[in-house]
């Protein structure tokens, strides 16, 4: 999508945008354009259902009085307390209708200067495409909408308003290529070199392999890899943006590029969707890019332990025993409760090696979360309330919302062994989310952590306002925001 900001109309403009607030009222812009079409907008919205009810959209074809060739009327909905997500949100939910008409370069005629870069950022995170691998695509399958102009008062401050968002939206679209990228072509190894082109951006990256793994003690992660044909690996991606002294935040993200469930094989049926098994990595990843590009003023490192989970003759066993970096030891009851394990070791090393103030890790950990949330809202879970609100608060900001779940004792129980520390599973059928969350709290030393289950919004079945179906990013701009008011005010 490419962006201008600009104080007129420019004459190659097919499409213009006007707005008109719920109960009929027409922005600034709709009036200028009406009075120009001698009341071509003040017809079309009040004859119909159309009311200015947010996302509503009706259209005016071959207007007179005007060169574009079509006026899109947007509904604003109540425009006075529409704030940050919903003009995103705005943006997002009317690039469908903008590419259903064929629009080609659209002027949008704003009230708003900064703030108009919020609409901007919201066309941009839901016109996110991922075709690298068809080769066949028509003309006419292409999306129309290329071009987008923001008519403004004060063009230079929607620049700098989008300069803060953009880096976001890069780190977003970089953590949606990732999951989208088949487990044939991205395994452990090259998700490192993904990783590792961050360095260009000025993150510190750090690749550590099974050798290295195998000094540091590192069971529970190589044992889930141990079946794969390819080598596990964990990355380290060092941002120190907010100088020295300044307390390190820990990000660490579940890697597994592909989960067949190793020996507990998973049934055929959808297996397929388990390439998205390392979106907490990629999250983590994007976050970097982000926290890098806009310079954040934090330090904030990002791990994530990449591995595939195989069925293979070096694969491990149910009932097998791994001894974790920290020297616990878990008993492997079920090899597809994988994450937990990779995740036991990538939090104790980030927990033992940067001492951070807080951790948090993200992970597509367990199919019962959907249950419980579906796709709406993650799941969070963390041994620290003010964590815990800091999290709800910033991700009610961004729209990627969080919803608690409980940890506790009576659940800590469930995961006892007979043989070992800890078994990888607890009940049945019972709290499996609960029961991920409190193995991975014996591998935080104490540190205020939060975990988020990300098994349910990191992959959408169909379009919402701000993602096209397929691969969210979730968690990127959450964790953005989360960063920017817990670590750079
Ligand atoms: N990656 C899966 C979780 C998952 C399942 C995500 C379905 C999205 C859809 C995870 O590794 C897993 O297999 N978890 C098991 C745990 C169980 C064996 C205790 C699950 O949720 O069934
Ligand atoms: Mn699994
Ligand atoms: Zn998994």
């Amino acid at each position: 999508m490419e962006v201008a900001f600009a104080t007129s109309i420019p004459d190659d403009a097919d499409t213009l945008l006007v707005g008109v607030a719920e109960g009929r009222v027409l922005m600034p812009g709709a009036q200028q354009i009406d009075a120009l079409t001698g009341g071509a907008v003040t017809k079309v919205a009040s004859v119909g259902k159309f009311t200015g009810k947010r996302d509503q959209t009706v259209d005016i074809v071959a207007p007179e009085g005007v060169e574009a060739s079509r006026i899109v009327v947007l509904g604003l909905g109540d425009f006075d307390t529409i704030g940050a997500l919903g003009r995103q949100k705005l943006g997002g939910g009317v690039v469908a209708h903008l590419n259903e008409v064929g629009a080609k370069h659209v002027a949008v005629l704003s009230s708003v200067s900064a703030e108009s870069a919020e609409f901007v950022y919201g066309v941009k995170l839901r016109s996110y495409q991922f075709d690298k691998y068809r080769t066949k695509q028509k003309e006419e399958d292409l999306p129309t909408f290329q071009k987008l102009t923001m008519v403004c008062a004060d063009p230079k401050a929607g620049e700098a308003h989008l300069a803060r968002l953009d880096p976001v939206a890069d780190g977003v679209t970089l953590a949606r290529d990732l999951v989208s990228e088949p487990a044939n072509t991205l395994f452990p190894a090259e998700f490192a070199k993904r990783a590792s082109e961050l360095s260009k951006l000025g993150v510190d990256v750090e690749v550590l392999n099974e050798q290295r793994m195998e000094e540091l003690g590192m069971g529970a992660l190589l044992g889930v890899g141990q079946g794969s044909a390819h080598e596990s690996q964990l990355v380290v991606m060092r941002w120190e943006g907010g100088g020295n002294g300044a307390p390190w935040l820990a990000v660490v993200g579940k890697g597994v590029c592909f989960d067949t469930g190793g020996i507990s094989i998973k049934p055929a049926a959808g297996m397929e969707d388990m390439k998205f098994d390392m979106a907490g990595a990629a999250c983590v990843t994007g976050l970097m890019h982000a926290l890098a590009a806009r310079a954040a003023k934090a330090n904030v490192v990002g791990i994530i332990g990449c591995v595939e989970n195989m069925p293979s003759g070096k694969a491990q066993r149910p009932g097998d025993v791994v001894t974790t970096m920290s020297g616990q030891t878990i008993e492997v009851i079920n090899t597809d409760a994988e994450g937990r394990l990779v995740l036991a070791d990538a939090l104790y090393y980030a927990v033992t090696t940067f001492k951070p103030k807080q951790v948090i890790d993200l992970a597509t950990l367990t199919g019962a979360i959907i249950v419980a949330l579906g796709s709406y809202k993650a799941g969070l879970f963390s041994n620290n309330d003010e964590l815990a609100y800091a999290l709800v608060a910033a991700g009610d900001k961004v729209g990627e919302e969080l919803w608690r779940m409980p940890l506790g004792e009576r659940y800590d129980k469930d995961i006892k062994s007979d043989i070992a520390d800890m078994k990888n599973v607890g009940k049945a059928r019972e709290a499996g989310s609960t029961a991920g969350a409190v193995l991975l709290q014996r591998f935080v030393e104490g540190t205020p952590w939060a975990h988020l289950d990300i098994a349910g919004t990191a992959w959408a079945r169909s379009d919402e306002p701000l993602t096209p179906k397929g691969a969210t990013g979730y968690g990127v701009r959450l964790l953005d925001r989360f960063v920017e008011d817990q670590y750079e005010r």
